[in-house]
């Protein structure tokens, strides 16, 4: 047995480039991006080029707050005075801080103009969108809300940092499973539209969710119930079941790849993206820092096994559902690689004994999509639909069950073989027994008879 995870463990292996724009904790809200592919603090961009944005920024800010009634152009123009003199001082103040500090707008609103006005500037840089605001940032890439001008719809574009683009065979990889994962099509699925390279980037297109993510419902909610688990893991496990039937394999469910809608339905996100990004060269060039999260990765993808399969995608789904009802995640650790030497060694600790309120249902199929060995997982996402569903109906899961059950009677089955095996083996030792006293007997008769005729012979004399 390992010890208990840690409760409440979120601390996924910090997904945030530390380089790169993150998440502002306080608000929650997420930072500018200063540029298409995220912010380069690193200096490699002139001052001269910075500060041509930031003016570029300041601009939009202005036009957006007359635009919004928030300040009349004079007003502006007053703060727009200010701010030349302040550099002219040496006083670097943006327009935004000139029309905070003269309470024209709030500091949240000029965080959210700020991030609008990133988001238009960069805009320009992809042909066909219209760049909205960043949604989120993850690992290796940056998601941007935008409208497609063609169809005039809102989409999601992930666009991937530069250095990506310097490995042919990521390049390649990153557009085959794009292309293969537009050709899928489900509800449970974000719907992937196209890839695409616009200057030096290469970009994702795909459905926007209007909603949150699992890990976001488990950082503030640290756990669901077994009920609401059950229904968003079975829609996954749809998406799944249509996902590899169709020959795709995702590789990275995990609960930051699940979103669910306002209303309720759940979709899969970044199908298709996880072959590229697990790249090998790709993970050389990401050497050091963290690469993707190991809380549910499947211990054959830790072995780095070329074969993966869709056991594999099971088991990641697994640890996801022990980690939404228990509200701590399978296996954690000091560090990654510690974490995903439990996924290949540790045994896991059952979920209904770390949640005594879990059905025994819900462990014995956690316990099944979890087994360290593919070949004893569901062989398939019907199956596991077949035991999921039983659950939610409140029954035994007739497939793990039947398992439990069957390694519960072959035991008794191979202590009852050893036991007949031990009876069988007295048998034949008594048996050898028997021999022995049959022989003594006929030495003794042989003896006896002998003794009578000599006897005889002595007499008769
Ligand atoms: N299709 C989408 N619609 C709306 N928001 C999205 C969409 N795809 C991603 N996001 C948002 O962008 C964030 C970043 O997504 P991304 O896939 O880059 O990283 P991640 O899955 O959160 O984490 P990691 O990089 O560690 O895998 C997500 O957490 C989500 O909030
Ligand atoms: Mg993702």
């Amino acid at each position: 047995m390992t010890s208990q995870p840690r409760q409440n463990d979120l601390t996924e292996t910090s997904p945030v480039d530390p380089k790169g724009g993150s998440t502002d904790p306080k608000s929650g809200s997420t930072q500018p991006a200063a540029e298409l592919g995220g912010a380069d603090p690193s200096g490699s961009r002139g001052a001269n080029e910075k500060s041509k944005s930031g003016s570029m920024v300041d601009t939009i800010i202005g036009r957006v707050v007359v635009d919004q009634g928030l300040a009349t152009s004079e007003e502006v123009q007053q703060c727009l005075e200010q701010a030349r003199a302040a550099i002219a001082d040496q006083n670097n103040l943006s327009l935004g801080d000139l029309l905070v500090a003269n309470e024209y707008i709030t500091r949240r609103q000029l965080r959210r103009l700020r991030e609008a006005a990133e988001a238009e500037r960069s805009g320009q840089q992809i042909p066909g969108f219209k760049l909205m605001g960043v949604l989120g940032q993850g690992a290796m890439a940056k998601v941007y809300k935008a409208r497609q001008l063609s169809l005039d719809r809102i989409v999601a574009i992930k666009v991937l940092p530069r250095k990506f683009t310097q490995s042919v065979q990521f390049v390649e990889r990153f557009y085959a499973e794009g292309r293969a994962a537009a050709q899928l099509n489900h509800p449970n699925i974000v719907q992937a539209y196209d890839v695409g390279k616009a200057g030096e980037y290469h970009y994702f297109v795909m459905e926007y969710v209007d909603g949150r993510t699992v890990y976001d419902d488990i950082v503030k909610h640290k756990r669901y119930s077994e009920n609401d688990a059950l229904e968003i893991v079975i829609q996954i496990a749809e998406a799944l079941q249509h996902a590899h039937d169709r020959g795709l394999i995702h590789r990275d469910v995990k609960p930051k790849n699940l979103m669910l809608t306002k209303e309720g339905v759940a979709k899969l996100a970044d199908m298709g993206l996880a072959r590229a990004m697990s790249d090998h060269e790709a993970a050389i060039e990401e050497k050091g820092k963290a690469f993707g999260t190991p809380y549910y990765i499947s211990p054959e993808q830790v072995r780095g096994e070329i074969n993966i399969t869709p056991a594999a995608d099971i088991y990641s789904l697994g640890a996801t559902l022990y980690h939404m009802v228990v509200g701590s995640v399978p296996f954690d650790g000091k560090n990654p690689s510690d974490v995903m030497h439990k996924h290949l060694k540790a045994e896991l600790v059952p979920p209904d004994h770390v949640n005594p309120r879990l059905s025994a249902g819900i462990s014995e199929v956690i316990e099944m999509m979890m087994a360290k060995d593919p070949k004893k997982r569901y062989p398939n996402c019907k199956d596991l639909l077949v035991d999921l569903r039983a659950v939610r109906a409140k029954q035994d899961p007739p497939i793990a069950h039947k398992d439990i059950a069957g390694a519960a009677l072959a035991s008794i089955a191979s202590a009852e073989r050893q036991a007949v095996g031990s009876i069988a083996t007295d048998q034949s030792s008594s048996a050898n027994d028997r021999g022995v006293a049959t022989w003594l007997f006929i030495t003794m008769c042989v003896l006896l008879v002998l003794s009578v005729a000599v006897n005889i012979v002595l007499v008769s004399r």
